[in-house]
């Protein structure tokens, strides 16, 4: 599974395995410049927040992968527009916004350089961005590892995995970690409606790598941590304020409180690309809200009569109250989180 990527560069182009597809087919979108990036982004081709800034990173790569040497203005207006339209693309995950500054700052280094030194730096950037995902992901992945009992169950939302990230994963991190350490390790992982990201995606991977996985709808959650079936909560995130509060998947929030009802751990795996320390709290993280039809039809199937009004936040925002710990590439950071978080800005690890 390792080796199934959820984006690649390849001569001038990326390969973006679709995720809209999954778990049904394989199909690799070849993409050649920003609009089509773009347009990956926000249909959720490519999707999960790492994965998200990586796409972004390339996008601003191609939009001037092809451009005359001589045109200056031009290739600087075009870089520009391209960074601008990729910020729109989707607006809760951090990482996003992350990606595209770190391209910026390439830029703005290399102003004065001919194109084809800026194109090549751009290229660079994009590229340790990607290959600097899964290292942070292993770290994550050794981290939370340690924090596992040598057989137990978590359970997941949505996808924080291999294909959410450059590889490995945030929380899928944490199970691969696990079990080549040789714990026994075996997932729940909430469907996710609207968009089954857990059932189609979690589930895939999982089940790719021969990692033990099973599948339940959302609303069985309560009923299987009642019976003590799960010992662990552990997703990713999109956004994390500085107190804490943490935008993922919609449903996320509903799994911290009911995780705080049973006593199980609840944690949060992310990198710290994913961390917005300029928000206080969660308040201030914009969620998506996304179309009407995502929730009206399961598949072919019109799940909702005509007319009635629907509702389709794709994230919430967990109180940091409820996260028992933040499990990320420099260690694990546990409550109050005004404290803790603070030492990082210190260190100057978030650009
Ligand atoms: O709408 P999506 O599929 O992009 O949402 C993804 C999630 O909520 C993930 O849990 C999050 O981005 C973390 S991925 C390591």
């Amino acid at each position: 599974m390792e080796e199934l990527q959820s984006i690649v560069w390849h001569n001038g182009r990326v390969r973006i395995l679709d995720q809209t597809r999954l778990p049904g087919e394989l199909v690799l979108l070849e993409i050649s410049d920003h609009h089509g990036v773009v347009k990956a982004i926000k249909q959720l081709s490519i999707r999960g927040a790492p994965a998200i800034g990586i796409a972004a990173a390339y996008g601003v790569v191609l939009s001037i992968w092809e451009m005359e040497e001589s045109d200056r203005s031009a290739f600087f207006e075009r870089v520009n527009q391209a960074i601008e339209l990729l910020r729109a693309s989707r607006p809760t995950a951090k990482n996003l916004f992350w990606a595209l500054e770190s391209m910026r700052q390439v830029l703005t280094r290399h102003l004065n350089r001919p194109v084809h030194e800026i194109r090549g730096a751009l290229l660079q950037e994009a590229q340790r961005i990607q290959a600097d995902d899964l290292e942070r992901c292993r770290q994550i992945g050794r981290y939370g590892a340690a924090l596992l009992t040598p057989s137990c169950a978590v359970l997941t939302h949505c996808n924080a995995g291999a294909l959410a990230t450059a590889g490995h994963g945030t929380a899928l991190g944490i199970v691969r970690s696990a079990i080549s350490l040789g714990k026994k390790v075996r997932v729940f992982a909430c469907e996710t409606r609207p968009l089954l990201q857990g059932a189609r995606i979690t589930a895939f991977e999982l089940h790719e790598d021969a990692i033990p996985v099973t599948v339940l709808c959302d609303n069985m959650a309560a009923h299987v941590m009642s019976r003590s079936m799960v010992q662990f909560v552990i997703v990713g995130a999109d956004r994390i304020a500085r107190n804490g509060d943490t935008a993922n998947k919609i449903g996320t929030f509903g799994l911290a409180i009911l995780a705080r009802h049973f006593r199980i751990p609840f944690y949060v795996a992310a990198p710290l690309s994913t961390f917005d320390l300029d928000l206080r709290n969660g308040e201030q993280i914009p969620i998506e809200n996304r179309g009407d039809e995502e929730v009206r039809c399961c598949g072919s199937l019109t799940a909702v009569p005509e007319g009635v009004p629907v509702l389709n936040p794709a994230f919430d925002v967990t109180p940091g109250a409820l996260i028992d710990a933040f499990i990320t590439e420099k260690g694990i950071l546990r409550s109050p989180y005004d404290a803790s978080l603070d030492p990082i800005k210190n260190l100057n690890l978030i650009p």
